[in-house]
């Protein structure tokens, strides 16, 4: 099964189902919305490294006028579901093309009038959409069909482009646009072959630029029509129209022969095959289909928590990119995951100037990250549904283990490639820089004689301002030690870089007083009962369940965590956080420690963000339960095909797709089901298959070789390729 299907049309499902259909391919994402839908029904075609900023507003990615609006009017009614009953309506995604097809069909007149439509973003030249658009006539009909680009577009924080300057070039569309601050052009152009000549007529209003191609069928005639079109950020219209004009002489076919193929090859080495489970195995190669439309094109840009699914979270990059997506993309296509790495490197000055401001030394990267680095997020992040008043909230200044992400996530590249290079080329420097922070951050507590790692935000985002949150401060114990190896082995091997770093970071006197804290730095331990105490002062808060909180809700939207929120006095979570910890430190913890608080955290955990199952999937695993694993793994692995997520914090919209939760459904498959660990170029498997599972096989691309990995109930095999 590779298909996700509807056959009828519900008006309330169409913004979900915008982000279920979505297609793309990295550089650009198209939400599931048919032709004739506008901003209305959140038609978006989102530029995921491109960023504006309207006003005072926040700063968003930004979405581009539509290519692919299509109107048909038959008798002076225009067919769109919502204005005029289809009998007949189906919509499907293709995940093992990434092709998104529709035909509905209406009776008008004694006519059956069906439209048919099949597009894609093309996954080989990424600045081009194709679409080939059929209507079908069951008797003799006179038709008016509008189809041109869209210039009234779908914005949270918009407008983002203006000075629109409409041209035609041999019958080429082309509209001009810039954005709002930095100006950069986005120019969308579109050209289109019919399968008959038609009588066409060109509209150049602004903000519908318009065909009206007017013409009459027989019965049972099909009229079919192909577009291209190409979007060029940064570009001028000449390169817009020259990848239009050569696209309409390569035609459909060739184009979408090229598309399919490239997507073949994706599959060849992404696929994770289960047996004995269908509904797992779609929705985990559903998950798959999303980090490969999710494919980092530049190394400029990074993914956003959001994907490309639109402007929700400001297209910003968060933590979800190092810890639950890079494992998918360091299994299957390491240039994708280098791109990751890069971005950090090249938002280092970014997180510096974030440190400063906040009066520390050394990085400090964005909690929302964009195109530079800087931090889009905001000190007044969610707003009271109540009074429409914005909260404060702490994830911007307090949610410092961020910058421990994005080392974990640069150590992990180098420890599976072993290649220096993502060091030298910028890995190191991060690495100094944000270790340089945890250690102008933290604060040596005389009495106690340690080095603790106060005011903070944890994960569990409820719980601002703690004091020694046991997973940031692990992390840091994590980047101190990250250093120091990285520092050893520049030293020994690459002298010369070595010498050169420590000198222009002047980083001496900073190594020698890391290397001494070390030690000292207060990791919090398991007491009596096994359980890490997630922060300090977190058993004293009230212990109740998740349903008395929920119950204790004035509004549906209100926002749990904040100074007021229904969770912060209570030991309510909102996410996995000692569980993360657990997981991402597996080997410091025994299976009693991981049981415990597996226990002990999972019932007082709302689950409140995507984030949050696969990791409670992962260490059930981790601890030899994969059938308590299951369940979370079932969920983190269908929340964009259920749409079963949170939509509003507070009034702020955060729908969309979940990348981090399609990235942990692969994690829990292949390091927990699988139990995968690569350890010095061996790999190794603990096997932890559901007991209604077959067997579960992928691929691995481990040191330019691939392996064929397949477990069955009694037997593992690896197959070099
Ligand atoms: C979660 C964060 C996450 C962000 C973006 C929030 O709801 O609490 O951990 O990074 O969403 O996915």
């Amino acid at each position: 099964m590779w298909k996700v299907q509807i056959n009828h049309f519900n008006e309330a499902t169409i913004v979900h189902h915008g982000n279920q259909f979505l297609i793309g391919n990295g550089k650009m994402g198209y939400r599931g919305t048919l032709e004739e839908f506008n901003k209305e029904q959140l038609v978006g075609l989102n530029l995921p490294g491109l960023y504006d900023q309207f006003e005072d507003k926040w700063r968003e990615s930004v979405n581009a006028p539509n290519p692919f609006f299509t109107q048909v009017k038959f008798g002076g009614q225009v067919l769109n579901p919502l204005l005029l009953k289809p009998i007949q309506h189906e919509q499907i995604l293709d995940i093992k093309k990434g092709i998104h097809s529709r035909e509905t069909s209406w009776m008008l007149n004694n006519t059956m009038i069906t439209i048919q439509s099949e597009r894609f973003i093309s996954m080989v030249q990424k600045d081009l959409m194709v679409m080939k658009y059929s209507v079908t006539v069951d008797q003799l009909a006179e038709l008016v069909i509008e189809t041109g680009i869209d210039g009234a577009v779908w914005d949270i924080n918009g407008p983002h482009l203006e000075n629109s300057d409409v041209q035609t070039i041999d019958n080429i569309l082309v509209l001009n646009m810039n954005t709002q601050e930095l100006k950069i052009p986005v120019v969308v152009s579109e050209g289109i072959l019919t399968n008959k000549d038609v009588n066409e007529n060109i509209n150049l209003d602004h903000e519908q630029i318009m065909r009206s191609l007017k013409l009459t069928l027989k019965k049972d005639e099909t009229f079919t029509f192909y577009k291209f079109a190409s979007i060029k950020q940064g570009e001028s219209s000449n390169e817009a129209t020259l990848e239009t004009k050569a696209a309409m002489e390569q035609g459909y076919e060739v184009l979408y022969q090229e598309h399919v193929e490239a997507w073949d090859d994706k599959w060849k080495l992404a696929d994770v095959v289960i047996t004995g489970d269908e509904e797992a195995q779609f929705n985990l190669r559903y998950s798959i289909y999303h980090l490969l439309i999710l494919t980092p094109t530049s190394e400029y840009a990074s993914i956003p928590a959001r994907g490309i699914s639109g402007q929700t979270y400001k297209g910003a990059i968060f933590w979800d990119t190092e810890m639950f997506m890079l494992p998918f993309y360091l299994n299957t296509d390491l240039e994708a995951a280098n791109k990751l790495i890069q971005y950090r490197v090249h938002t280092l000055d970014g997180a510096r100037r974030k440190a400063k401001e906040y009066g520390y030394r050394g990085a400090y990267y964005a909690w929302e990250s964009q195109e530079t680095g800087d931090d889009a997020c905001s000190h007044f992040n969610v707003t009271d549904v109540f009074t429409k008043r914005p909260i404060r909230t702490y994830f911007r200044d307090k949610q410092i283990h961020i910058s421990g992400d994005v080392v974990y996530g640069i150590w992990q590249t180098y420890l599976r490639t072993m290649d220096l290079n993502i060091l030298i080329n910028g890995g190191a420097e991060v690495i100094m820089e944000c270790a340089r922070f945890f250690y102008s951050y933290g604060y040596y507590n005389l009495d106690q004689d340690r080095f603790e790692i106060l005011d903070v935000t944890g994960p569990d985002e409820y719980h601002e301002r703690v004091n020694n949150n046991a997973f940031t401060n692990r992390l840091v114990l994590e980047t101190f030690t990250i250093l120091d190896q990285v520092l050893t082995l520049l030293k020994e091997h690459k002298n010369n870089t070595y010498q050169q770093l420590i000198e222009t970071l002047n980083f001496e006197a900073d190594y020698q007083k890391i290397l001494e804290i070390t030690p000292k730095l207060y990791i919090p331990q398991a007491n009596d009962n096994h359980v890490i105490e997630q922060f300090d002062g977190y058993y004293k808060l009230e212990d109740v369940s998740v349903e008395e909180v929920k119950s204790r809700l004035v509004h549906p939207n209100e926002y749990w965590g904040g100074g007021n929120g229904v969770a912060s006095s209570t030991q309510i979570i909102k996410q996995a956080d000692i569980v993360t910890m657990l997981y991402l430190f597996k080997n410091d913890y025994t299976d009693g420690v991981k049981k415990a608080n597996w226990e002990f955290y999972e019932p007082r955990t709302e689950h409140g963000s995507s984030l949050s199952a696969c990791m409670y999937a992962l260490v059930a695993c981790d601890n030899g339960n994969p059938n308590w694993a299951y369940p979370y793994f079932m969920k983190t692995a269908s929340v964009d095909l259920t749409g079963k997520t949170k939509q509003y914090a507070g009034d702020i919209y955060i729908g969309g797709t979940h990348p981090a939760a399609n990235g942990g459904a692969y994690m829990t498959a292949i390091y927990g089901f699988a139990g995968l660990n690569i350890v010095d170029d061996q790999i190794q498997l603990t096997p932890q298959l559901p007991d209604h599972w077959n067997s579960l096989s992928f691929k691995l691309v481990l040191k330019d070789e691939c392996y064929q990995i397949t477990i069955e109930k009694d037997k593992t095999t690896i197959v070099k390729e």
